[in-house]
């Protein structure tokens, strides 16, 4: 396959501190490109960037941020300004879920989950976007789910945010055509990350057990169709079979299905 050169580049991750953005910023450095890593957790960016710098020889910086907190991406923009490297490759992944019934959900974590999962990634793409656009070439990746793709209960609130992504990041991957900036959706399925341990979610369920992917995976298929300049990917097969058949049947039974695979053999 032929890809891109992006030798130099700066990359921007968030959520590198662990999961699918710590294997975004394996690839990403394997390729040479220059790294810039945010979460909350700072010892875990400091000893990933120290790891990538010794086995790629990339340079790489350390930021960590709160992105769900009021004026935290502004800050973390700051921050980068002040280090002088252009973001040309916008890796959003930090995200989280929450499981539950919706009525059991306290409304002030809700709050910070929809603040992560859709201010701070729209925030990021302000904010990087003009960059781009000036110098011609940039590429963004959304990390959206699976979930995206229907109502999805005991996951209400993420799934919609989640659909939030998928809708922005498609319609601006046909916006910008032509301007040198690719856009793309990535809709992971079940992927063996700290997702489920940080929504709350202690168990799996059989459909969850029998879907489930590893990051690195996950996260190849990502970078591979945003550099092809696809518009969305689902990763794995089953997964994409999952989302086209739910695109296709009513909402209603979309969630229908959705609640049995996810809770049947729970009850
Ligand atoms: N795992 C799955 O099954 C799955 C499926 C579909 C989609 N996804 C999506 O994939 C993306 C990555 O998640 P993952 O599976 O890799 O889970 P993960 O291992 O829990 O990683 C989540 C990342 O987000 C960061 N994060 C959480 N809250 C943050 C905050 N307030 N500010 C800044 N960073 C924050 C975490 O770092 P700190 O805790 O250090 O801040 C961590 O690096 C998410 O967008 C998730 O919704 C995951």
């Amino acid at each position: 396959m032929k890809t891109a050169d992006l030798r130099g580049q700066t990359a921007l991750i968030t959520g590198a501190s662990s999961g699918l953005g710590e294997a975004f910023a394996r690839l990403l450095a394997a390729r040479g490109c220059r790294l810039i890593l945010t979460a909350r957790r700072a010892d875990r960016l400091e000893a990933l960037k120290t790891e990538l710098q010794a086995a790629y020889g990339v340079e790489a910086a350390a930021l960590p941020a709160d992105l769900a907190a009021e004026g935290g991406p502004a800050d973390l923009f700051r921050r980068i300004e002040a280090l002088g490297w252009p973001v040309e490759i916008l890796i959003n992944n930090a995200g989280r879920g929450a499981w539950g019934p919706h009525r059991a959900l306290d409304w002030a974590d809700d709050r910070q989950m929809l603040a992560l999962d859709i201010l701070a990634p729209a925030e990021l793409v302000h904010r990087c976007l003009p960059g781009m656009l000036a110098r011609g070439r940039g590429y963004i990746l959304l990390v959206a789910s699976v979930a995206a793709y229907q109502p999805t209960p005991y996951y209400a609130s993420y799934a919609a945010a989640k659909s939030y992504l998928l809708n922005f990041g498609v319609a601006l991957h046909r916006e910008l055509r032509g301007s040198g900036v690719k856009v793309c959706v990535l809709s992971p399925g079940v992927t063996r990350t700290g997702f489920f341990e940080a929504a709350g979610q202690q168990q799996f369920s059989l459909y969850q057990r029998l879907t489930m992917m590893n990051a690195e995976r996950a996260a190849a298929v990502g970078l591979k169709a945003l550099l092809r300049g696809r518009a969305s990917v689902v990763a794995g097969v089953r997964n994409g079979l999952i989302a086209w058949a739910a695109a296709r049947i009513p909402r209603a039974w979309a969630a229908f299905f959705t609640e049995f695979f996810l809770t049947f053999d729970r009850r």
